[in-house]
């Protein structure tokens, strides 16, 4: 385990177990159709890469980035467009990827944007969800973990742009973020 990590919340077996169920989800729900899978970067990558692999699915792939965190640990509650998708959706399903539904104003951003593209449908597939921090009503519809209100790191998921590429997911020490 890293030394910044106070304790393993989702050990690498347990996620990957869950990414299979989510892929199968996404089998039935997409049979017959090719959607175009969005990964909204950074945090989403490891688990975009992980489930499109688990779910046998003709897919297109694109790439955005919406962001409201800088480098603090405090949300500042403003999502914006930082880069924008590198094609057209307009008629087409989007499978929507986030690592993290927290607040939900990433969600309802993307909810909007896509809904100004022109996008045919939207499936949101969240691999986290933070119940008790919302603050906006909105859901994925598929959540791989509803987890408590911690500081958590791994799979994707930084503070300060490192420890994404643990192959966990972690609880950051307090000492690490209150220095
Ligand atoms: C994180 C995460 C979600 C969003 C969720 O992105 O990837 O997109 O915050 O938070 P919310 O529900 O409170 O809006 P972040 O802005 O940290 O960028 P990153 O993915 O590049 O780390």
């Amino acid at each position: 385990m890293h030394p910044d990590c106070e304790r393993i919340l989702l050990s690498e077996n347990e996620i990957a177990a869950r990414v299979k169920e989510a892929g199968a989800w996404l089998e039935k729900k997409f049979a017959g159709t090719v959607p175009v899978a969005v990964c909204n970067l950074k945090g989403s990558a490891v688990f975009f890469a992980d489930l499109l692999r688990a779910a046998h699915l003709d897919v297109e792939m694109d790439f955005m980035a919406v962001s409201s965190y800088g480098a603090n640990a405090v949300s500042s509650g403003k999502p914006y467009v930082k880069r924008d998708l590198f094609s057209s959706v307009e008629g087409r399903d989007v499978l929507l990827v986030e690592d993290i539904v927290d607040t939900g104003r990433t969600l309802i951003t993307l909810r909007q944007f896509f809904k100004e593209r022109g996008a045919k449908s939207l499936t949101v597939v969240s691999l986290l969800d933070k119940p008790a921090r919302r603050v906006v009503e909105v859901e994925a519809d598929f959540v791989c973990f509803s987890v408590e209100d911690a500081f958590l790191i791994g799979y994707g998921l930084d503070y300060a742009e490192r420890y994404r590429n643990l192959p966990y997911i972690g609880i950051l020490k307090r000492s690490v973020y209150e220095k």
